[in-house]
């Protein structure tokens, strides 16, 4: 299972990356706009700055709902950088805007997916990776790790290639999860990678064996 980090902030990127297990990052207009990078510019050359740190695939958010906007757009951030990623989201002009980008092999990541039914659209559109919201779906008393596990299990009957990337994950709990199911991609901010470090087992035999050895 591939690791990237949710965030557009650059010095969780770095330390992420500086574990040496991140595979890439994904943002979204949230996000960017939390670290404030705000303007055209701005927002591009911050993108260029995270495919600079990291080596892998960097999932960058159109804005325009329509498809002429959002072919216009994705092109111009996939022209930035060979990592960048084009994020659209599940709706009616996006998943054209999949199709076409996909036909010119631009790699796409269909975003805030919350049903079976749109990921299989996401798939038929030939979207490189399909995004399904945990975290939003528990908040809503619905198991989102059970939409992962479904649309991995559609998938695999099929043999489509389309990766599942899990996000709006919460916890490390939600990490594991999505691992137990076969997710292709887990997508989370820093805290929650950090998080499967923990144990007090671990700690308290860290301890004594630093202890016993200092006793020699
Ligand atoms: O990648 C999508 C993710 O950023 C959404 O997370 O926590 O805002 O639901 P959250």
């Amino acid at each position: 299972m591939k690791f990237f980090i949710d965030t557009a902030n650059l010095d969780q990127i770095r330390e992420a990356m500086d574990l040496g297990i991140l595979d890439g990052v994904t943002t979204n207009p949230s996000l960017m706009a939390k670290e404030g990078i705000r303007g055209d510019d701005n927002i591009r050359k911050h993108y260029v700055d995270i495919c600079n740190i990291v080596d892998g695939d960097v999932s960058a958010e159109v804005i325009a709902t329509d498809f002429e906007g959002m072919i216009r757009e994705g092109q111009a951030l996939a022209a930035l950088h060979p990592q960048i990623v084009v994020k659209i989201p599940i709706i009616k002009e996006g998943v054209k805007a999949i199709k076409y980008l996909s036909a010119k092999g631009i790699k796409t990541n269909c975003t805030l997916v919350f049903s079976a039914g749109q990921a299989i659209l996401a798939a038929k559109a030939g979207a490189t990776y399909v995004s399904p919201f945990i975290g939003r779906l528990d908040d809503i008393s619905t198991d989102g790790i059970e939409l992962v596990a479904q649309i991995v299990d559609i998938y695999r009957y099929y043999d489509i290639d389309t990766q599942v990337l899990a996000a709006s994950i919460r916890h490390t709990m939600h990490i594991i999860q999505c691992a137990e199911v076969g997710a292709d991609v887990v997508t989370c901010p820093l805290d929650p990678i950090l998080g499967l470090l923990r144990h007090p087992l671990t700690d308290i035999g860290l301890e004594k064996f630093l202890t016993d050895h200092n006793k020699q």
